[in-house]
C-alpha cells in the first residue's frame, strides 16, 4: 500500500485498539522484508507494519518524498523520519512502538527527536547514535557515486556477507544469496540517497538521554557494523532500556536469528502497553 504519495507500508497484521502498534523500519541496503520472520513469530494480535524508507523497496524516491513533504531536498535521515512520520498518521498510527535496525534504527532516533508523540516506546537494533567519521563518510559518498554513474548496485552487493555475522554465514550460507537478492532488488538512487543521508546524520546521544519511555537495545553478537561497545552508549543514555545481545548473530540479527529478536520486541511492546 502507498498513502498519498508517500511511503510503500507493508502491514503484516492489523490488531485490535488497545496495544500500541509496532512499527518496524529497516537497514540499508534493504527493506521491509527483512522483517518477515521476526514479524511472523511475534506473538499476540497488535498491529505490525514496516514502511520501506525513501527510495527502497516499494517507496518513492527520495526526491519524490521531499517534494511531497516540502522538504529540503538534500538526502536526509530527518526528511526519512518526517516521511515515516507522515505515512504512519496517514495510516491511522498516532502512536508506535518505533523499532529500527541500523539504519532505521537512525531513522528511529530522529523521529524521536522531531516527533516524539508518536514514539511510545524505541527499539534500537544494531545501530549507533553517533555520528561517522571522516573516513566512513567519504567511503559513503564515494558509493552513492560509483551506483549512480554505473546504474547498478553492484557496489553495495559486498553488503551481503559483511552484514552476516560468521556463525550465519558458516552455518546458514544460504543467507548470503538471500541477501544479495534483496540489495540487487533495489535502484542505484535509493541506494545513493540512503548512503548521503546517513552521512548527513548528525550525533543523536543525546536525544536518547531525553527519551523518557520504555526502550530496548539489542545487538547481535558477532555484530561487527554497530557493535556491542555502540550498543552499550546508547542503552548508557537512555533513562529505561533494556539491553538484548542476540547470539550466533551479526548485523542482521532480525533474519540471523529473529527468535530472540521477536521475543525481545514483544517484551518492550508490553512494556508500553503497559505504561
Ligand atoms: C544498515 O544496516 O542499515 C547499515 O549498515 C547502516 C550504515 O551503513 O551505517
Amino acid at each position: 500500500m502507498t498513502i498519498d504519495g508517500l511511503l510503500a507500508v507493508h502491514t503484516y497484521r492489523t490488531g485490535p485498539a488497545g496495544p500500541v502498534p509496532l512499527a518496524l523500519l529497516h537497514g540499508f541496503p534493504l527493506d521491509h522484508r527483512m522483517w518477515d520472520d521476526v514479524a511472523a513469530l511475534l506473538p499476540g494480535d497488535r498491529t505490525v507494519l514496516a514502511p520501506d524508507l525513501p527510495g527502497l523497496g516499494d517507496s518513492p524516491s527520495g526526491d519524490d518524498v521531499a517534494g511531497a513533504l516540502a522538504a529540503p531536498a538534500e538526502p536526509s535521515i530527518d526528511a526519512a523520519a518526517d516521511a515515516v512520520a507522515a505515512t504512519l498518521r496517514a495510516a491511522g498510527v498516532e502512536r508506535a512502538v518505533v523499532a529500527g535496525l541500523s539504519m532505521g534504527g537512525y531513522v528511529a532516533m530522529a523521529l524521536a527527536e522531531r516527533h516524539p508523540a508518536l514514539v511510545a516506546g524505541l527499539g534500537l537494533l544494531d545501530t549507533k547514535s553517533t555520528t561517522d567519521d571522516d573516513a566512513a563518510r567519504a567511503g559513503r559518498l564515494r558509493i552513492a557515486a560509483a551506483v549512480l554513474a554505473e546504474g547498478r548496485v553492484d557496489a553495495v552487493l559486498g553488503m551481503a556477507r559483511a552484514l552476516l555475522g560468521e556463525t550465519s554465514r558458516e552455518r546458514q550460507p544460504e543467507l548470503v544469496g538471500l541477501v544479495e537478492h534483496w540489495i540487487r532488488g533495489q535502484g542505484p538512487a535509493g541506494i545513493a540517497w540512503s548512503q548521503r543521508a546517513m552521512a548527513a546524520r548528525p550525533d543523536r546521544t543525546a536525544v536518547l538521554a531525553g527519551f523518557a519511555g520504555p526502550a530496548l537495545v539489542l545487538v547481535g553478537a558477532e555484530d561487527a557494523i554497530a557493535p556491542l561497545a555502540a550498543a552499550e552508549h546508547e542503552a548508557a543514555a537512555l533513562p529505561d532500556a533494556v539491553l538484548v545481545v542476540v547470539p550466533r548473530a551479526g548485523h542482521l540479527t532480525s533474519v540471523e536469528n529473529p527468535e530472540p529478536v521477536a521475543a525481545a520486541l514483544d517484551a518492550l511492546a508490553l512494556r508500553v502497553d503497559r505504561a
